[in-house]
């Protein structure tokens, strides 16, 4: 139990254990019923159908003892389980055998699993993402992984950029893909309250809706193409296309297009203008939304089916 995250759940849930316990031997004891040898039996008191009474007998000996029995019984299994927490049960000797064991059986298992992954890892992604099988394997590890947060059809939400509409933030080639899910990402837009005035934002973020032709108060939109010019163009691009767009080397930004029409935090003036002042992943306040790197976890082998996976999302390749 000490692998709860916080040691309050492990003293919640033996405290409970013990208070049930204690609560069935004080509930035997208050309903005791003492008998003296040789008196009267007791009555219950009540009388059903004009006649019928209840003695008011003593439980019989061997049913006390198996209730008593099963109440040690449970001490002894909750110390030893360890439902009382390992503190009590487990040295640190046993606890570490437990832990080798799981380890070694988790060790085995991926071993004999591993071999159907590695099986692919020598074919090329292209490939790979045209090999039906495989991509079977892809689709259940990324429901397993991915879904999550892309969706499970891959379209993501909110936040959690579409993998299956050839819009890349990184790049849609099978190699920036691998390395995308490889090493994670986390696309930092820096937040501009404190370089730049509200009526600024307000200009920005209307500028950026006439970047993809949506309605705007073109007045402020004009002023906005200074203040866009000034300040997003390092990682947005001159014409607003997107890091990418400025070159590969760029890509590793992960600043969106901001005129395909495509996005990831929609397309609203006031979500526009948050992003703005607030920035994106920047640290506290902004809205943090990261890619987890899967090497770790997931391992090569996963990861090069996963990334075929992915890149076979996209149907209408441009
Ligand atoms: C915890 C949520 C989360 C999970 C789980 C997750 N992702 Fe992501 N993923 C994101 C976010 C957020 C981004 C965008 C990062 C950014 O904007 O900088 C992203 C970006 C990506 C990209 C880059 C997209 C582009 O446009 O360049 C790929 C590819 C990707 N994820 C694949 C995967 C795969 C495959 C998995 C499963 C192994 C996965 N993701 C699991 C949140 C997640
Ligand atoms: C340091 C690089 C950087 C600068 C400077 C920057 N951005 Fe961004 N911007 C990003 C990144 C990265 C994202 C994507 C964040 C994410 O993936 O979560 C983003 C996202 C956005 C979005 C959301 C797009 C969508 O699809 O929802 C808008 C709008 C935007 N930026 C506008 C601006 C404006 C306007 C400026 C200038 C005032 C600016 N950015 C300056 C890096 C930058």
């Amino acid at each position: 139990m000490a692998d709860f995250i916080s040691s309050f759940w492990d003293l919640y849930v033996a405290g409970l254990t013990t208070f049930g316990l204690l609560l069935c031997i004080v509930l035997m004891v208050a309903n005791m019923t003492k008998q003296k040898p040789g008196a009267s039996p007791q009555m219950q008191g009540h009388v059903w159908d004009e006649t019928l009474r209840e003695y008011n007998n003593p439980l019989p000996r061997w049913w006390l003892i198996l209730f008593v029995g099963t109440v040690v019984f449970s001490i002894v299994y909750l110390v030893i389980y360890p439902g009382f927490g390992n503190r009590l049960s487990t040295t640190p000797e046993n606890d570490a055998g437990l832990r080798k064991e799981y380890a070694d059986e988790v060790k085995k298992a991926n071993e004999e699993v591993g071999k159907k992954f590695a099986a692919y890892k020598g074919t090329p992604l292209l490939a790979l993402a045209g090999n039906k099988e495989a991509m079977e394997t892809g689709q259940r590890l990324f429901l397993t992984y991915c879904a999550q947060c892309h969706a499970s059809s891959g379209k993501g939400s909110k936040g959690y950029p579409n993998l299956t509409d050839n819009d890349w933030l990184y790049g849609g080639d099978p190699d920036t893909i691998k390395t995308s899910i490889t090493e994670g990402r986390a696309g930092v837009m820096t937040p501009f309250a404190g370089t730049l005035s509200a009526e600024q934002i307000e200009d920005a973020a209307n500028y950026v809706l006439t970047l993809s032709g949506l309605d705007a108060d073109n007045a402020s939109a004009a002023r906005g193409k200074d203040v866009f010019a000034a300040n997003c163009t390092v990682c947005h691009g001159a014409d607003g296309k997107g890091a990418l767009s400025m070159g590969a080397a760029f890509g590793a930004l992960g600043a969106p297009d901001l005129t395909d029409g495509v996005w990831l935090y929609g397309n609203s003036l006031e979500a526009i203008k948050d992003g703005i002042t607030k920035g994106r992943n920047s640290g506290p306040g902004s809205f943090e939304n990261r890619m987890p790197a899967w090497k770790e976890f997931l391992g090569e082998d996963k990861i090069h089916i996963l990334a075929a996976y992915v890149y076979s999302l996209n149907k209408d390749r441009k």
